[in-house]
């Protein structure tokens, strides 16, 4: 149903998604060393969903009996400036995500693959609404960063963050 140059973009973003997931887990451990575990915690749930976003393409392959082969995983980097730092790559990861997804889109266009079209609509909008969470802690970290008391509270902020398997 899908052309094999279509399934070959979606299995790579499977493994991207992997990647994030283990980018943002990093991300998370960082905050726990520093045990600022509110932050940890918000890490943590946007690793989780980043398997969720594997997952969601894996099972578009096996719908549309395509083959799934599962690549390799990258180490990610797990030494950051400081937090600000963090939260800057984070926003720079997701850029780079939503252009991967643009492409796998543009070439789905050109093929005239409307179901894949369809299929990655629920990623693009996902992708504005990331990027737009990660701008804004970019902004909220820097207001807060050289204030400890102002920190607490942004780490207080981010510890109510639920995984939510429905949202994905
Ligand atoms: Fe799966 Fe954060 O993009």
């Amino acid at each position: 149903m899908i052309s094999e140059k279509i399934a070959t973009l979606i299995n790579e973003q499977i493994t991207k998604e992997q990647y994030a997931a283990q980018y943002y887990l990093s991300m998370s451990a960082w905050f726990s060393a520093r045990d600022l575990d509110g932050i940890a915690n918000y890490f943590r749930v946007q690793s989780k969903e980043e398997l969720m976003h594997a997952d969601k393409m894996f099972d578009y392959l096996n719908d549309v009996g395509s083959e799934i082969i599962i690549g390799q995983i990258d180490q990610p980097p797990h030494v950051f400036a400081d937090a600000k730092d963090v939260f800057e790559k984070a926003l720079e990861h997701e850029k780079i995500v939503t252009q991967s997804i643009f492409n796998i889109l543009k070439n789905a266009n050109e093929e005239g693959d409307f179901a894949t079209v369809s299929f990655l609509q629920w990623f693009v909008n996902e992708q504005v609404e990331e990027e737009a969470s990660a701008s804004q802690l970019v902004t909220k970290i820097k207001m807060v960063c050289d204030n400890p008391s102002a920190m607490y509270l942004f780490d207080q902020e981010l510890s109510q963050r639920v995984f939510d398997p429905n949202a994905v």
